[in-house]
């Protein structure tokens, strides 16, 4: 929900007549958010929006739920800092069948996947949204409300309710799924008193990119899948899944490129809360990307040990040099538990500071080419067993 837009053919007014040159009348459908209190879209359909009727997926190869159930892999989980190898993570499939849970709490559940095939039905998230990282590949979101593209570096938007279905570029596939059971928003300190993003926020209305709309057309697909209660459930369509004529609200699938994020820097090190790029109920999204080191006399650009108490922090890393992580590598995830210290490994924190300082009077600003996106989550996270089948035994230890 970043503005208000509209497409296609409308009526002046809400829930108002709006007929076909033939005089046939479209049909309303308001998709809300908050019962009727917080963001809507309304579309208008050739047909009736609420005609499907169950049918198995078994055609599919979804009708086992078994990938979508969230077990965790201890009863206990122990209090250590982890560190999973997103690498090796195996996956393939269609975009549905390929995620691969590996944390989760009552707000999230972050995935990786591999999609290899597109999925020959529609589907609809009934218990999130869904906010990709696309790592590798990209592709085109197609929707009720339009076409999207996106591509290697995207955030990727999906509110719940939004019927959408991805067709894949070409080549490999890894994205970073975060599925939020409560909606995705800019964080509010990013807002003006109307709305507008703010001048200081880091990024603006232009960097977001909004569905295409295209108009009614039948691609022959007849199959919704609808993920609710961690269960996929199918239904049968009885015409076009995208019949929409015409659009007007506040929800919609958009991206956002991590390299549109435009950080900030200071003369001494910046909490992460400087990197906010999205927040939801308890979990904010943080962007890292390459900038400028801090510059200020005596400053030690690698971050702090800490004890951030309230929040269990991951760290998704794409892409550079990780100046105080040592064995992280591309696609690779950190867990980092409240209740435990964290910070550099041996020798990082010292290293920056000199660094640094050699860096000053050379008078060469020190640089970070990093890539990597963070959630803090407010719950405890729990780890599944596809987390636990790459975890690096020995991350814990590595501090020491
Ligand atoms: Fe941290």
């Amino acid at each position: 929900m970043i503005e208000r837009r509209w497409a296609g053919t409308l009526p002046a007014k809400a829930h108002t007549q709006l007929r076909d040159p033939a005089g046939a009348l479209r049909h309303e459908e308001c998709i809300t958010r908050r019962g009727f209190d917080g963001p809507f879209t309304i579309l208008y359909h050739e047909h009736r929006p609420h005609t499907a009727l169950p049918t198995s997926l078994a055609p599919l190869g979804l009708d086992d739920a078994g990938s979508l159930a969230l077990t965790p892999a201890e009863a206990s989980a122990p209090l250590l800092r982890r560190h999973f190898r997103g690498a090796r993570v195996q996956s393939s499939g269609d975009p549905l069948s390929a995620r691969r849970p590996l944390l989760f709490n009552r707000d999230v559940v972050v995935s990786l996947l591999r999609p290899t095939s597109a999925l020959d039905a529609y589907s609809v998230n009934g218990d999130a949204d869904e906010l990709y990282f696309v790592h590798r590949g990209g592709g085109v979101l197609h929707s009720v409300l339009g076409e999207l593209e996106f591509t290697e570096g995207d955030y990727l938007c999906i509110p719940r309710g939004i019927i959408h279905r991805f067709e894949l570029d070409a080549g490999e596939q890894l994205w970073l799924l975060v599925e939020c059971s409560a909606p995705v928003e800019v964080p509010a300190q990013y807002r003006n008193p109307v709305g507008q993003l703010r001048m200081d926020a880091p990024y603006g209305h232009r960097d977001f990119r909004a569905p295409r709309f295209v108009g009614p057309r039948d691609d022959g697909v007849r199959t919704l899948v609808v993920q609710r209660n961690r269960r996929w459930h199918g239904f049968a369509l009885a015409h076009p899944a995208l019949d929409v004529v015409g659009w007007d609200g506040a929800l919609y699938p958009w991206a956002l490129s991590i390299h549109d994020f435009q950080p900030k820097v200071g003369r001494v090190h910046l909490p992460p809360t400087i990197h906010g790029t999205f927040a939801t109920r308890g979990a904010l999204v943080c962007s890292f990307v390459p900038r400028l080191l801090d510059f200020g006399a005596g400053a030690i650009p690698c971050p702090y040990p800490h004890s951030s108490v309230d929040v269990d922090e991951v760290i998704f890393y794409a892409r550079g040099e990780f100046g105080s992580r040592r064995g992280v590598g591309e696609a690779s995830l950190s867990l980092h538990p409240a209740g435990i210290a964290h910070g550099p490994h041996p020798g990082r924190y010292e290293a920056s500071a000199e660094e640094a300082e050699q860096g000053r009077q050379a008078g060469r600003p020190g640089a970070t080419h990093e890539l990597a996106v963070m959630l803090d989550c407010a719950e405890p996270l729990r780890v599944t067993p596809h987390a636990v089948a790459v975890e690096d035994g020995d991350y814990h230890q590595s501090f020491v």
